[in-house]
């Protein structure tokens, strides 16, 4: 099978998926989408109403911010592959619970790898902790490399903290940069980046 055929095979079997109570609640599963060969996965916390409804993730007002910042860091979204830790809207938009996100990481790690990114983008503290480290703090992490296994990750600000937080958006497009710069020096055959403790 080729890696669009697994993926395709994965995503009919994730919407099919009913393992927690999220699925009764929304209108259905948003699996991720994207450039199944980039290099680079960003990974936001949970789909949203307008992302529930056509089924894309990032397509709201976040999405359209997450489009024009990743624009502005080099990057086009359709070049990206883009998804969340949780596939399914939890109600209200709330913050997805760490059993949730238990749950779901299954689907995200089968993505992962089907895709095998090198390097992926965490967006906002939901990601960050459900993936890397559920006592790490924004302040912390933000720009920062960490590598886990094969993979190296980045927590940025979430893009609706962004749209929350207007001084943030510089910090976040500089995050980006860092990503877009390691992406080129790795085409380039340049050295990985190095994780930075502390
Ligand atoms: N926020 C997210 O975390 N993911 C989306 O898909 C949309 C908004």
């Amino acid at each position: 099978m080729t890696k669009s055929e697994k993926l395709s095979a994965l995503k009919t079997m994730n919407l099919a998926c009913c393992e927690c109570a999220l699925r009764s609640g929304c209108k259905g599963v948003v699996f991720g989408e994207g450039n199944i060969e980039s290099p680079v996965m960003f990974v936001g916390e949970g789909p949203g109403q307008t992302e529930d409804e056509l089924g894309k993730p990032f397509v709201g007002r976040a999405g359209e911010l997450l489009n024009k910042m990743l624009k502005e860091a080099g990057f086009l979204r359709q070049d990206v592959y883009v998804t969340n830790i949780v596939k399914c809207r939890p109600p209200g938009n709330r913050t997805p619970v760490q059993a949730e996100m238990e749950t779901c990481l299954p689907w995200l790690r089968k993505q992962f790898s089907i895709l095998k990114p090198r390097y992926m983008v965490l967006m906002g503290l939901a990601a960050t902790h459900g993936i890397l480290d559920k006592d790490i703090r924004m302040n912390q992490c933000r720009g920062k490399w960490f590598q886990r296994g094969d993979i190296m990750m980045m927590p940025v600000y979430h893009p609706a903290a962004v749209l929350r937080n207007p001084a943030w958006r510089e910090t976040c497009i500089a995050d980006f940069r860092l990503v877009k710069q390691v992406c080129e020096d790795a085409a380039g055959g340049a050295e990985e980046p190095q994780e930075k403790r502390g």
